[in-house]
């Protein structure tokens, strides 16, 4: 199973990151580096510089990398910027609508509300 991470470099997205990488989890992170250059990635994570706005290669990716599940962090983090500068906030409904067939829809949607497993009670010997 392979997840899309969008805005996969920013501060949220890439503790998410790290944090399933370390489950073995397939992970590809789409991001466009508005944000900086980002953080460091694990080794192994296909980082592609794109904007989620861009609904060719959105699709494309989920299709190449064989995504089941997206998790979206892409955004712009300044509440003001979409009231002074609203038409510098590209749309982002392309990954909700290229991954909107039935089967990818609703992996997505367990992926985002699954909790993570509980902690192992296994004392140390
Ligand atoms: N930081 C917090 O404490 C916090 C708390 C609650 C919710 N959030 C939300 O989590 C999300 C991520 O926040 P963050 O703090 O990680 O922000 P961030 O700026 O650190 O990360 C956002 C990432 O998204 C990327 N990005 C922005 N627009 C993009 C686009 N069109 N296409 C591709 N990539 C794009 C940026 O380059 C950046 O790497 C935001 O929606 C934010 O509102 C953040």
């Amino acid at each position: 199973m392979a997840i899309l991470v969008t805005g996969g470099l920013g501060f949220v997205g890439s503790h998410f990151v790290w944090a399933a990488a370390a489950r073995g989890t397939e992970l590809v992170v789409l991001d466009d580096r508005s944000g900086g250059p980002g953080a460091a990635m694990p080794a192994g994570v296909e980082v592609v510089l794109g904007d989620v706005g861009d609904e060719v290669e959105v699709a494309a990716l989920l299709a190449r990398k064989r995504v089941d599940a997206v998790v979206h962090f892409a955004g712009r983090i300044q509440v003001g910027e979409s009231v002074t500068n609203p038409s510098s906030i590209s749309t982002s409904t392309s990954v909700a609508r290229s991954a909107s067939s039935p089967r990818r829809a609703a992996r997505a949607s367990r992926a985002s509300c699954s909790p993570p497993p509980p902690p192992s009670t296994a004392s140390p010997t």
